[in-house]
């Protein structure tokens, strides 16, 4: 069959989504690409695509032979011109599950404009293939509607932040993406330069240092849609290459953030998504979301906390009196309606506990009115009731309690504990429930290189009562750093800033960041910072998180025209690739790695 040609005949009048019954008895042009096709006694039907939604076709033997005759070589995914008279269907074929479900069209002439390969699937079953086919083949992936909604949702988010970033006074300033490597903690990926032997790029992890140095050049209030790049570990919500939303501002404190971030999403989510979104959001210090749930993003979907019940253990011969003797605490998870639990279940839970790398976890029950776990024997009359009172343990519930050495380190289990439970057991409620969480520690421990790490990066400030421990104590210093937290997803970060020399080279001097290799890193920022800067502070928020939650999404690479696997493979392109050993020759580099085969 020969494909014709696209002459301004054969120009769509409209979209294959869009005919009514009200244009019945009128004629259409339709482009788009060949659908489901049927052939029902000896006339064929066929759904015409393209990113409105789908029209049905007839092309009847007796309409139009020659039209229907050649009409019999059509196949999946070709593209087609077709001209007819649009009817309604006739009754008992109506669909009115699509928006074209009331007509049809009557082809009277059509054209052929190309054709297409055996597709290695059907777009409309595309969930039950692989995702690394999907990938392979993104285009036909892409040609179904619940692709094409994600992309229009992405776009429309997009132009929301725009237009509310702009009506405030925000300046959208592009950073460079050959930059020199930012400290986000992540891997950073390297671009070697040719002009420059032996020399690297860093692709931005974000764009912070250029954003801070933007505040210190005197632009206020800058806005970035924002191309990231970090060579992580990839996980559902992570890719190497991600959008982030990154503002930031001048003159201003933690609260100016929270007030302008907050009327922003409720905004973007009623636009988007048309919903209704809670508001003001809770805001809960790190120590507390650590120690109610376990995490520093939690859930606040599951109406289920972590109590302390240190108090019921200490002395004694419990077993866990040594471990709160030592410093440690005893942590519980009340599960309402889990008495029913079988005995199956309860191990499997102490065993997925151990998993999680607890020492063992207990339960306890009400039955027949009195207090029964494995436990009990050891705690006194006054013990037990102070455990069923602050944990509120009732009949109808179980309680798990679990001791550890540190305290955030039994609150971290039970916190996933919870989680696996409540997904489990269909205890997350429907909604969305965004939570700002502040006070974060300004560096954490890491004993595998026995030094500090900023947790959230070098630039951040620390809190002013606490500054005065940076060298002496800077495991107890909270740093006005804050994330904001949708659903149990972090879906954003930032703070505010160091903005003086002195207290940045105090920072980086409890990092063990030597002066020396602070300014080989940083010596502009440290040079700019001298010369003059504002108060300044700021946050970035993930595009492609924020459009997965919105779009209902299991991963941000559903929300992302041409994502990587969890190989950080491009299986359309086949990205990364091994390239000319003469490329890697002008770069003056030389390969270790192994032979290809
Ligand atoms: P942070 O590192 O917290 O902060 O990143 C901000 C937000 O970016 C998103 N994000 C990612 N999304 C997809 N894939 C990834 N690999 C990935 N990594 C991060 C998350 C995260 O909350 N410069 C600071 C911000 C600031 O201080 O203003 C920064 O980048 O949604």
């Amino acid at each position: 069959m020969i494909a014709g040609l696209y002459t301004n005949e054969w120009k769509r009048t409209l979209r294959c989504g869009e005919p009514r019954a009200s244009q019945a008895g009128t004629s259409a042009v339709l482009n788009g690409w060949l659908r489901a096709r049927r052939d029902l006694g000896g006339i064929i039907f066929i759904e015409l695509w393209d990113h409105t939604g789908v029209t049905q076709i007839v092309f009847s033997p007796e309409d139009a032979p020659e039209v229907h005759s050649r009409a019999k070589d059509l196949r999946s995914e070709y593209v087609l011109a077709v001209r007819g008279t649009l009817r309604l269907r006739p009754e008992g074929t109506e669909n009115p599950a699509i928006s074209t479900g009331m007509v049809e069209l009557a082809a009277e002439d059509f054209v052929l404009l190309s054709q297409s390969g055996l597709p290695p699937f059907d777009p409309d079953n595309a969930e039950s293939v692989s995702e690394d086919l999907r990938m392979k083949y993104r285009y036909i992936d892409l040609r179904r509607e619940g692709m094409q909604r994600n992309l229009r949702l992405r776009h429309k988010a997009v132009q929301y932040t725009r237009n509310y970033f702009d009506a405030r006074g925000f300046l959208e300033v592009e950073t460079p993406i050959f930059t020199k490597s930012t400290p986000e903690g992540a891997r950073d990926y390297l671009v070697p330069s040719r002009v420059n032997p032996g020399e690297f790029y860093a692709l931005p992890q974000s764009p912070q240092l250029y954003k801070q140095i933007l505040m210190l050049s005197g632009v206020d209030r800058y806005i970035q849609i924002a191309r990231c790049f970090r060579d992580e570990d990839l996980r559902a919500d992570r890719q190497p290459e991600f959008t982030q939303i990154d503002v930031e501002m001048s003159f201003i404190d933690e609260e100016d953030v929270m007030v302008l971030v907050e009327p922003f999403l409720i905004g973007l989510f009623k636009e988007t998504a048309g919903c209704d979104v809670e508001a003001p959001f809770p805001r809960m210090t790190w120590r507390e979301a650590m120690e109610r749930y376990g995490s520093d993003k939690p859930d606040l979907r599951i109406d289920m906390s972590i109590v302390d019940l240190s108090e019921a253990f200490i002395g004694g011969e419990n077993p866990f009196a040594p471990i709160i003797a030592e410093g440690g605490a005893v942590k519980g998870l009340r599960l309402p309606g889990g008495a029913g639990m079988s005995r199956k279940e309860l191990s499997d839970l102490e065993g997925r506990a151990k998993e999680l790398g607890g020492a063992g976890m207990a339960n306890f029950q009400i039955k027949d009115g009195t207090l029964k776990g494995p436990l009990v024997k050891f705690l006194s009359d006054e013990a037990s009731s102070r455990l069923t009172e602050i944990s509120g343990l009732t009949p109808d519930d179980v309680l798990f309690v679990m001791a550890g050495k540190r305290w955030a380190e039994a609150c971290e289990i039970l916190g996933q504990i919870r989680l696996e439970l409540a997904r489990g057991r269909g205890l997350v409620r429907e909604g969305w429930k965004f939570l700002w969480v502040t006070e974060f520690p300004l560096f954490e421990w890491d004993d595998a290189e026995m030094r500090w790490f900023a947790v959230h990066h070098p630039f951040t400030a620390p809190m002013d009562r606490d500054a005065e421990r940076l060298k002496s104590d800077p495991g107890s210093v909270r740093s006005r750093a804050y994330d904001i937290v949708l659903n149990g997803t972090e879906l954003g970060g930032g703070s505010i800033r160091i903005h003086n020399s002195e207290l940045q080279n105090a920072a980086f001097d409890a990092l063990g960041i030597s002066p020396e290799v602070a300014r080989s890193r940083f010596g502009f920022l440290l040079d700019a910072l001298s010369f003059g800067t504002p108060p300044h502070g700021g946050i970035a928020l993930g595009l492609d998180r924020l459009v997965m939650l919105i779009c209902g999404a299991k991963s941000i690479r559903e929300v992302m025209a041409f994502p990587k696997n969890q190989k950080a493979q491009c299986p359309l392109t086949g990205a990364p690739s091994r390239v000319d050993p003469s490329q890697l020759e002008q770069l003056y580099i030389l390969s270790t790695a192994p032979q290809e085969e």
